[in-house]
């Protein structure tokens, strides 16, 4: 008998449209090297139920499928990460049913795409980039040390998918957390030679309730990053900066 691939899957219409949601299962032929994402490809071939019913086909995102642009990031067996890289064999090896939801810290687009915009947003909130506009041409910036590289390289690998914010407590409904990703970014451009300058915006853009205060220290967010970021590491290295900053940052203004 042909192997197959059967996945259950999480459907919702629209973001309004709550009422719904329900699953659907399906059940493709199984290919060697198979993953998440490719099933989906292949129940959009022919999107009929394991009812026999013919329905929608499945909208979920993907884009690099090489767990570099974060956009296929869903709940996979109950655990966030990217579906390119969650492979058939080794998550459902004996044809286990493959369950997959969209994240459910984010608004829901459609099925299991949801808006991840919230993560961008915070990234303008704590101004994670290096501001060199200019009329005029403004030289070679300053050089970074091998040890500096050294330090912000881990920092910098981040490609905002969300599944820290997914797995954080400290983000729900009565939480203005802004979670550990952006934090992160904090961390990486305070520590640029050429980020410096803008420290001080960043930082205080983390001193009210929804900062770094706002981390409860529970380690979810270190054991989902898939790019293996010391996100408490850098809470705690920009709660010392915020701190130091609130005492004696007048001195430098
Ligand atoms: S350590 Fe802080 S940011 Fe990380 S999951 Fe816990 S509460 Fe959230
Ligand atoms: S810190 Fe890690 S888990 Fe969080 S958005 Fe970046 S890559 Fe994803
Ligand atoms: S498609 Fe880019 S991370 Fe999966």
């Amino acid at each position: 008998m042909e192997r197959t691939v059967k996945l259950k899957i999480r459907r919702q219409d629209a973001p309004h449209l709550s009422q719904t949601r329900r699953w659907e299962e399906f059940e493709v032929p199984w290919q060697p090297r198979m993953n998440v994402i490719s099933a989906l490809m292949e129940i959009r071939k022919n999107p009929v139920t394991t009812k026999g019913e013919k329905v929608a086909p499945v909208v979920w995102e993907s884009v690099c499928l090489e767990e570099v642009c974060g956009s296929c990031t869903m709940l996979v067996n109950g655990r966030v990460r990217q579906a390119c890289t969650a492979m058939v064999d080794s998550i459902a090896g004996k044809g286990e049913t493959i369950q997959l939801e969209p994240m459910t810290k984010f608004t829901v687009v459609r099925d299991l795409l949801v808006d991840r915009s919230r993560v961008f947003g915070d990234l303008k909130k704590v101004h994670a980039w290096i501001q060199l506009d200019g009329t005029h041409e403004l030289g070679p910036g300053p050089r970074q040390s091998q040890e500096n590289q050294e330090e912000a390289y881990p920092l910098s690998r981040c490609m905002t998918c969300g599944c820290c914010l997914e797995a954080c407590p400290q983000i729900n409904d009565s939480s203005s957390f802004i979670g550990p990703a952006a934090i992160n970014q904090v961390r990486l451009f305070n520590l640029r030679p050429s980020g410096k300058m803008h420290a001080a915006e960043r930082l205080e853009a983390l001193m009210g309730e929804d900062g770094v205060a706002g981390c409860g220290k529970a380690q979810n967010c270190v054991e989902v990053c898939p790019k293996e970021i010391p996100l408490v590491d850098s809470i705690a290295v920009v709660a010392r900066q915020t701190t130091k900053h609130m005492l004696f940052g007048w001195l430098f203004k």
